[in-house]
């Protein structure tokens, strides 16, 4: 039987990418998708605000999925932009859902949770599962409460739901929107559009980031593991790469020498000074077997390839294919 799927917030950066990435798997008609935007082309799209609970009771009810993604979250540096709004809008999706699976409408919920969970006295390097977690981010206390609250559904309830800190994501189809970590996205951007970029972090302001093939198996994998083997029922650090923007930026001057890139650090710094540097995945690794596959260069690899073909469509080469 295949198993079918909802996912709230297909129009985002990861929800678009694990739309695809389920309906290769079960099927097109298998992954039912919701989002705020709408998206007339897709047959089995609904427009649907989250924080209704009653529209989303009734679309549960009609589509009975085994599944839901809860992908639909405002990201740290919009948060900050309006704090009361932002955590009124990730809580409240979050219980809407988590109450509608305790009334048995669905098996298994995945909820993201964020590198944003920590905070200034987190021990920066190798970050653990279990340290110190004080965000000064409203996102990041939105995610530090929902991991405390998905862990509680688990314990109250039974509840079936599984969660991953991920790190700042790159992807080339649907671009980030309102994170700290958007500016690894848009280097690239800027770069094959032959212009400078001007970075909001810090030179040597690293942060963990993910390759969004290793997120997006990251998450299908840890949906399908044994649950009697998932020790962390809040949500699992996940490693993919470390780098600083300045690592990023000569990364890609292997390919487009000529890249320009200047510093000029704004509020989006602080929240990245208070974020782990890197992350210690062992949980993730040892109970269900996760292993990143990208690293920088290969993901600078992907995402130039792909980019260029989307700027320059008739293209046959890129420039410097080889790194120089
Ligand atoms: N990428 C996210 C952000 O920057 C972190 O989860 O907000």
């Amino acid at each position: 039987m295949p198993v079918k799927s909802l996912i709230i917030g297909s129009g985002g950066q990861i929800g678009s990418e694990l739309t695809k990435a389920l309906r290769e798997k079960y099927g097109m008609e298998n992954v039912v998708i919701t989002d705020i935007v709408d998206n007339p082309k897709d047959a089995y799209f609904y427009r649907l605000d989250a924080t209704d609970k009653d529209k989303l009771r009734s679309l549960i009810e009609h589509e009975r999925p085994d599944h839901v993604y809860l992908m639909a979250a405002i990201l740290s540096a919009k948060a900050e932009q309006f704090p009361l709004r932002a955590w009124n809008i990730n809580m409240d999706i979050l219980f809407n859902v988590l109450e509608l699976q305790t009334q048995g409408l669905f098996k298994r919920l995945f909820w993201p949770s964020s590198i944003a969970v920590f905070g200034p006295h987190t021990p920066k390097e190798h970050t653990p599962q279990y340290t110190v977690t004080d965000p000064n981010t409203v996102y990041g206390i939105s995610k530090l409460a929902g991991e405390r609250w998905v862990e509680y559904y688990h314990q109250r309830h039974g509840s079936d739901i599984r969660g991953i800190r991920y790190p700042g994501v790159l992807s080339w189809k649907v671009q980030p929107g309102g994170g700290t970590t958007d500016y690894a996205v848009e280097m690239f951007h800027y770069a094959l559009r032959g212009e400078p970029y001007v970075c909001y972090l810090e030179p040597d302001q690293a942060l963990p980031m993910i390759y969004i093939d290793d997120a997006i198996r990251a998450t299908l994998e840890l949906m399908e593991a044994p649950g009697n083997r998932l020790r962390v029922r809040s949500a699992y650090n996940v490693a993919g790469v470390s780098f600083t923007p300045r690592e990023l930026a000569q990364a890609i001057r292997r390919y487009i020498p000529d890249f320009k890139v200047e510093y000029k650090p704004d509020f989006r710094q602080r929240i990245a000074a208070s974020w782990p540097r890197s992350i210690d995945d062992t949980y993730a690794r040892e109970d269900w077997g996760w292993q990143h596959r990208f690293d920088l260069d290969a993901m600078v690899r992907e995402m130039l390839t792909n980019l260029r073909r989307h700027y320059y469509p008739d293209a046959t080469l890129f420039p410097g294919a080889e790194p120089t």
